[in-house]
């Protein structure tokens, strides 16, 4: 497949963007997939009201078909047509924090979206993303857009064109380039169905920033896990993984050097994941700085670019530092922790 690529200025007034985004936008309702950039990551778009369109997304990922999409769509209002109920806690959310990166899990209202969007759940994911030619591009179309990261199943998530014209080429009838996104990790995830919402993924909207909107709210079993229990077995599917073996370091400096002259007394070609501040202090085959401690915001936002060079610079072992998990923090460490497959060596 000829994969068409739209450049697209989003500095831009709306009017100038309009005819290359009508143009994608005549894609999608032609049930094709159309990948397009939102403050987060790159996402994979499609017709949500068809199945035809989304199974297309399924199959160009690789993406296990019980693994429900996020419905993206351009104004609030849109809400009340995809759900039952619409609780009072999503609503204060809703309005305090979209369009952005906070995705809203409800009670599906059946027979208006496609089900394998929705993997057949009787709940359904939706956010109104911030990027303006994400809204756009959702406006033109008329359509509500399923769209997962633009990535194949398992590897990091695009932040880049590059990114996505690496893993989809070939795949999707159509691309827009609007240069980097923004925020760096997805949206989080909250599942407002219960009376004391839920926090299922850690992402661009803090915990500690819901919390001061709608009080108290739980975080998953699995999220929680991933700190508690770092080797649970059984973690369902690879995600965010580079090729190479990755390691988290909770430890000094030192340590992370001890351990990067170790794996290079293997014979070993040893890669870290590091930051502005600390760089300069490792003697290691590749360092690759991902933003600066002192502004967490930094560093999710080189993240998935840092894990994709590591596959280009064809290290054998990563070895990264560890974030404190507050605020942004949190969805970096739940990224970083997937991509290492949970695998953390502590300094004793
Ligand atoms: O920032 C983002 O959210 C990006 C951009 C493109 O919007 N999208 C994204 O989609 O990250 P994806 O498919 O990579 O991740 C969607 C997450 C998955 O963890 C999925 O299991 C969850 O949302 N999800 C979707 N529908 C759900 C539902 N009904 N209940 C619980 N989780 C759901
Ligand atoms: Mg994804």
């Amino acid at each position: 497949m000829n994969t068409k690529v739209w450049v697209v200025d989003k500095s831009v007034n709306k009017s100038h963007i309009y005819p290359q985004v009508k143009e994608a936008a005549e894609v999608l309702k032609q049930n094709e997939l159309v990948a397009f950039p939102t403050e987060t990551v790159y996402g994979l778009g499609a017709n949500s009201t068809s199945d035809e369109a989304v199974k297309k997304i399924y199959e160009a990922k690789g993406r296990p078909s019980d693994n429900p999409l996020i419905i993206h769509i351009s104004d609030i209002a849109e809400v009340e047509k995809f759900v039952t109920h619409i609780p009072e806690t999503a609503k204060k959310l809703m309005e305090t924090f979209w369009p952005g990166p906070l995705t809203i899990v409800l009670t599906k209202k059946s027979g208006v979206l496609s089900k394998v969007a929705t993997a057949n759940l009787s709940t359904v994911a939706i956010r109104m993303p911030e990027h303006p030619i994400a809204l756009a591009l959702i406006e033109a179309s008329g359509l509500p857009i399923a769209a997962p990261s633009a990535n194949i199943s398992g590897k990091p998530s695009p932040t880049k064109f590059s990114h996505v014209e690496h893993d989809l080429t070939g795949k999707i009838a159509g691309i827009i380039n609007g240069g980097d996104t923004g925020v760096g990790v997805e949206s989080t995830v909250i599942d407002c169905t219960s009376e004391i919402p839920t926090i299922l993924r850690p992402g661009g909207i803090s915990k500690e920033a819901i919390e001061a909107i709608i009080g108290a709210v739980d975080v998953d079993q699995a999220v929680k896990q991933a700190v508690i229990n770092p080797k649970s077995p059984g973690m369902k599917y690879k995600h965010y993984a580079p090729s190479a073996t990755m390691y988290l370091v909770n430890g000094s400096k030192n340590y992370i050097q001890h351990l990067i002259s170790q794996y290079q007394s293997e014979g070993k070609k040893v890669g870290v994941l590091t930051t502005e501040e600390n760089a300069s202090f490792y003697h290691a085959d590749i360092i690759n700085v991902c933003g600066k401690r002192s502004d967490l915001s930094t560093v999710a936002q080189r993240l998935y670019d840092t894990l994709r060079l590591f596959d280009q610079q064809h290290v054998d072992i990563i070895l990264s530092e560890v974030f404190p998990p507050q605020g942004i923090g949190s969805a970096i460490m739940n990224r970083l922790m997937k991509a290492a497959n949970h695998q953390i060596m502590t300094e004793k």
